[in-house]
């Protein structure tokens, strides 16, 4: 299985161009967006304390809801559907892309 220092590897690879090196939403290129960037270490509290997985993970790998069709962030999930671990996701063994599966536990990590 991955761990977290994989999906931070990932992480400064991807994402902190937007939303920076702590993922409070403050990368180089968050000011050019029309939407800020998230900040990615207050998901579990906006989520009642409990780290909103599934969401996170959809979101990431690129099925967004309907209103987020016209999202700023990019889709990340395209290229990775060949190796996949499985990954609990609402009690449920999901096969996951596996640098996917990395970020989500350093995700995971930074809540605060
Ligand atoms: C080009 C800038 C950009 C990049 C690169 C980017 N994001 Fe985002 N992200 C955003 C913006 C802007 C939002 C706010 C919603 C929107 O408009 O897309 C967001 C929202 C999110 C959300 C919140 C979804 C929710 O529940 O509402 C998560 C989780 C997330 N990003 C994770 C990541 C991860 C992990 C990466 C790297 C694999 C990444 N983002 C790369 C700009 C970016």
């Amino acid at each position: 299985m991955p761990e977290a220092p994989d999906g931070a590897k990932f992480y400064a690879a991807n994402c902190v161009s937007c939303h920076g090196m702590s993922g409070k939403g403050d990368g180089p290129l968050a000011p050019t967006l029309d939407a800020a960037p998230t900040n990615l270490t207050l998901l579990a509290r906006k989520n009642g304390g409990s780290f909103p997985r599934a969401r996170a993970l959809s979101y990431v790998y690129g099925h967004p809801e309907q209103r987020e069709l016209t999202r700023d962030m990019p889709q990340f999930g395209g290229s990775m559907a060949h190796d996949t671990v499985p990954v609990e996701i609402n009690g449920v063994l999901t096969p996951t892309p596996r640098e996917l599966a990395g970020l989500l536990i350093y995700i995971e990590s930074i809540q605060r």
